[in-house]
């Protein structure tokens, strides 16, 4: 685990929470954020936050999303509350959802069927992810994948980046074929959904989320178990709506991926 700075947080979330009777934290931080839990008199919140400008933008960007996906949409996912700035840091508080990721729920597994269990209720809640209808604004903005492209070269240009200059012009000029694009999370890896009960049932890290392409979602849920056939079959047992080729796997998984 990252050492924690024990942020503090704005005094407006404070106002919000009430009275704090313990914080904790994540098993894992991820690489953007430092998350907080605190327990308090009336519930459990979270608050996100970023220091780097990259990051701080993101966060702003997960802010919006969910305010937006929390009032359209019926999508399992945390509960919006407030985000503030200040000239170091941002932050955003919502809802504590319960569950552990599905990384440490296949950790814990102590069977095989116990893991395509997971693996199944994982494609059947990204299914729920892809047939939901996302807001109408997203709907009539640019290409996704041309719209990502752009980001990818902006981020070589000014970030340190896994992706290079001919990885991505091998991009550019080797698109898949055309697919209807849907609601995606965006960033759709074993880290960022919660499990309750053995079934997922909560999407969580929302800052890529968008009408996009499909594919990215799978090759990022299917990463992790890619050589597995007994999970890879569970996976597409539950997801049902389609399956990505090698080709489309490495577009997206080993290529897109790499600039983010
Ligand atoms: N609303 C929530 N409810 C419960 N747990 C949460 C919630 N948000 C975050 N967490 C926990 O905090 C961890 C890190 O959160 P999150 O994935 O949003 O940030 P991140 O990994 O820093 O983002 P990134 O992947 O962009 O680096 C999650 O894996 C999860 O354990
Ligand atoms: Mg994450």
């Amino acid at each position: 685990m990252k050492n924690t700075k024990n942020q503090s947080i704005p005094e407006k979330f404070k106002k919000i929470i009430g009275n704090v009777l313990q914080t904790s934290y994540p098993k894992r931080q991820g690489a953007t954020s430092e998350v907080q839990f605190f327990h308090a008199e009336q519930g459990n919140y979270v608050c996100k936050c970023s220091s780097l400008p990259k990051y701080r933008s993101w966060l702003l960007k997960e802010a919006k999303v969910m305010q937006e996906l929390n009032a359209k949409t019926a999508l399992s996912i945390p509960t919006y509350l407030d985000f503030e700035e200040d000239e170091n840091n941002s932050y955003l508080l919502m809802s504590m959802e319960p569950g552990i990721p599905l990384r440490e729920a296949l950790i814990v597994a102590k069977t095989v069927e116990e893991k395509k269990n997971l693996i199944h209720s994982f494609g059947t809640k990204l299914r729920t992810v892809h047939e939901t209808d996302p807001p109408l604004k997203w709907k009539q903005q640019a290409c996704w994948l041309d719209m990502q492209l752009k980001r990818a070269a902006y981020n070589l240009n000014n970030y340190e980046v896994d992706g290079n200059q001919q990885l991505l012009e091998k991009l550019i000029l080797n698109k898949p074929e055309t697919i209807p694009q849907t609601l995606i999370h965006g960033d759709c890896t074993i880290d960022n959904v919660l499990v309750t009960d053995n079934q997922v049932h909560t999407f969580i890290d929302l800052s890529e989320t968008a009408f996009g392409d499909p594919r990215y979602d799978i090759a990022l849920a299917i990463r992790s178990f890619l050589f597995d056939k007994e999970l890879l079959d569970a996976f597409y047992t539950g997801y049902r709506l389609q399956q990505i080729t090698n080709e489309e796997f490495n577009y997206f998984d080993g290529g897109l991926y790499e600039f983010f």
